[in-house]
This record gives structure tokens, sequence and C-alpha cells, in this order.
């Protein structure tokens, strides 16, 4: 199964992720997050979890895939590429980003 988290830099979405990867049947779990580009993406979500704690074997690692996006966008701001996988792909949408800007 493949899965769509949003908030994945924060407290609730680090919490799912540590449930999500220990799910044998969870193949995925794609996490758009504010970023410049995937290697951003995926440092902040590394950084997050080791924050909290979380530590991974690299199989579990490597169902995580992070990618930069923007919720003011269309699509998000994501790839054709990313949107087809997610057409095609995703079972489950887990939404728990907030919506904060920074002044
Ligand atoms: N923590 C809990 O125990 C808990 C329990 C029940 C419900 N909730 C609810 O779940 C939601 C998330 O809580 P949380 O504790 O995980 O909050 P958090 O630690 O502050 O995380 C917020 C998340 O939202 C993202 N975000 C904020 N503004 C964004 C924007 N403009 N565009 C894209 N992403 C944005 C943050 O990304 P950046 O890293 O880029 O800022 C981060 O990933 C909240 O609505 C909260 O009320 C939380």
């Amino acid at each position: 199964m493949f899965k769509f988290l949003t908030g994945a830099t924060g407290a609730l979405g680090a919490n799912i992720i540590d449930v999500l990867r220990k799910d044998p049947s969870v193949s995925e779990i794609i996490c758009p997050v504010r970023a410049k580009d995937e290697q951003e993406a995926r440092a902040r979500v590394e950084a997050s979890l080791t924050a909290r704690g979380v530590s991974m074997s690299d199989a579990e690692h490597r169902k995580i895939k992070s990618m930069p996006f923007n919720l003011g966008k269309a699509d998000l701001g994501l790839s054709k590429d990313v949107l087809g996988q997610i057409r095609n792909q995703v079972t489950s949408f887990i939404h728990v980003s907030i919506f904060k800007y920074h002044c």
C-alpha cells in the first residue's frame, strides 16, 4: 500500500510515520513537505524523526519518499510523474499538516 502523508515534519506526522514504517503492508510513504528540493525535503523529514527519537532500519528509511510541495499551488506544486503515481497507487491520504505562514 502507498500512503500520502502531509505534515511529516511535525509531531503528529512523525508518530504516524513511526506506525506506518512497521506495517509490512505499507510499501511507500510519500511525504510532501516545504522544501526547495528533494534533498532538503528528505533532510527535513529525517531531522524531525531523529529529533523525536524515531530510529529506523535501512529498509524502513527506503519506504519514505520525501518531496517538496506547496499547499498554495495548483496540484500542490507536484510533478506530473508524482501526480500520476498518486492517482494510480496511493490508497490513503493522511492530511495532518496545518497551514501556517511565517511573517
Ligand atoms: N500532536 C498531537 O498530539 C495532535 C493530536 C491531535 C490533533 N493534532 C492536530 O494535528 C495537526 C498537526 O499537529 P502537530 O502537533 O503535528 O503540529 P506541528 O508539530 O506544529 O506540525 C505542523 C506540520 O504542518 C506543516 N505546515 C505548517 N504550515 C504549513 C504550510 N503552509 N504548508 C505546508 N505544511 C505546513 C509543518 O511543516 P513545516 O515543518 O514546514 O513547518 C508541520 O509538518 C494540528 O492541526 C493539530 O491540532 C495534533
